[in-house]
């Protein structure tokens, strides 16, 4: 079983992953939050390096990268087919846009940062996303997701993927947009089979996913609710042709659910305390060191709606914690509940 990190766009950022991986064993790849497209001419009058999106998938940020690019070139094998490179998961660009043009020119520029697989985001539902037609807001418009698709896996050496919902509003889109996907060389296609105007609620449609999965020819690698060794235990039940799995929230929740579901069981909850301690003193530091006081509370509050759910705070206690404004107090409150 492959294990993948999803991308969680303001959480899943470097500071957060370089950590993970410093702590937590079992994720093998990991696609980047979404990094919107731009025309070559925008590219050019962009700094780049001083863009906070480009920044998280620069080399110097993600060192495991910068290794595993070299000789990839020449190899022309995917990342994520080599594995892991030094231990560390393979990281995947995800891109944000509609237009054919712009993804070529940014894939143009990313490749020259050692990157070759791209993954697209057609899932994301937020509303100012949906509205100019990007994210799920595409699924309804079946022609415009083939033409990016054509244009960017006609690019010499680049593997192209899509992450996506079941649709906008209706099951149908993905049904048309999968069957399309057929005609196409892709590295795999990501489902998350609710619809977008659901957002998160309800449960994952798994019936919907069977028939997704009749109409593919794609590798499909599942997202959605699993949150524990049990869930993904359900999860092989129902689709055991599938082995590869992305966790999202259930891995911000509990660190080593990736290492949980590889090894079949959860930890010892000893091994865990102590183990997620380490973790948090040095999420807590690399955040403070990178973002300042404030802006680690406020990535470190974001984290905690997630810890609550596996430290089974009170809503209570959480609105309490999150009341908390002042980096100094939010960490020690937060290392006291953990040690309790
Ligand atoms: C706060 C948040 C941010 C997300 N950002 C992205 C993103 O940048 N790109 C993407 O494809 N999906 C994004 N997702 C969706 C997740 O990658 C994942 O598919 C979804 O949360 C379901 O999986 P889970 O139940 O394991 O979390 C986001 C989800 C959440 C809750």
């Amino acid at each position: 079983m492959k294990i993948w990190l999803a991308p969680l766009h303001g959480i899943t950022n470097y500071h957060f992953r370089n950590c993970l991986n410093r702590h937590v064993k079992g994720i093998d790849v990991a696609i980047l939050p979404f990094l919107p497209v731009q025309s070559a001419e925008r590219l050019r009058l962009t700094k780049l390096a001083h863009n906070k999106l480009w920044k998280d998938i620069a080399p110097e940020n993600n060192p495991q990268k910068h290794q595993c690019a070299k000789g990839r070139r020449e190899e022309g094998t995917a990342d994520r087919e080599r594995g892991r490179v030094g231990g560390e998961p393979v990281l995947i660009p995800q891109l944000m846009g509609n237009k054919a043009a712009d993804f070529v020119d940014t894939v143009a520029a990313l490749s020259k940062w050692g990157y070759y697989d791209f993954n697209w985001n057609i899932g994301c539902p937020a509303a100012q996303v949906v509205t100019r037609k990007r994210g799920c807001g595409i699924m309804p418009f079946p022609d415009m997701v083939e033409e990016v698709v054509a244009a960017v896996t006609a690019i010499d050496k680049v593997h192209f993927s899509l992450k996506m919902r079941l649709g906008l509003k209706q099951c149908t889109e993905s049904e048309e947009i999968i069957k399309r996907l057929n005609r196409y060389n892709l590295a795999f296609v990501v489902i998350h089979p609710r619809l977008g105007v659901q957002q998160y609620e309800g449960k994952p449609d798994w019936e919907q996913l069977e028939r997704l999965l009749s109409l593919t020819q794609h590798e499909v690698i599942y997202s959605g609710d699993i949150n524990s060794v049990a869930d993904c235990e359900q999860w092989q039940h129902r689709f055991p042709q599938l082995t590869q799995l992305m966790l999202g929230r259930g891995l911000l929740a509990n660190p080593f659910l990736a290492e949980e579901i590889k090894q079949g069981a959860p930890l010892l909850p000893q091994e865990w305390k102590l183990r997620f301690a380490d973790y948090y003193t040095d999420l807590s530091t690399t955040l403070l060191r990178h973002r300042g006081e404030k802006g680690a509370v406020g990535n470190l509050k974001e984290l905690w709606q997630y810890f609550a759910k596996t430290l089974k705070l009170s809503d209570t206690e959480l609105i309490k914690l999150l009341r908390i404004n002042e980096y100094r107090e939010f960490v020690i409150t937060t290392k006291a509940i953990i040690s309790n």
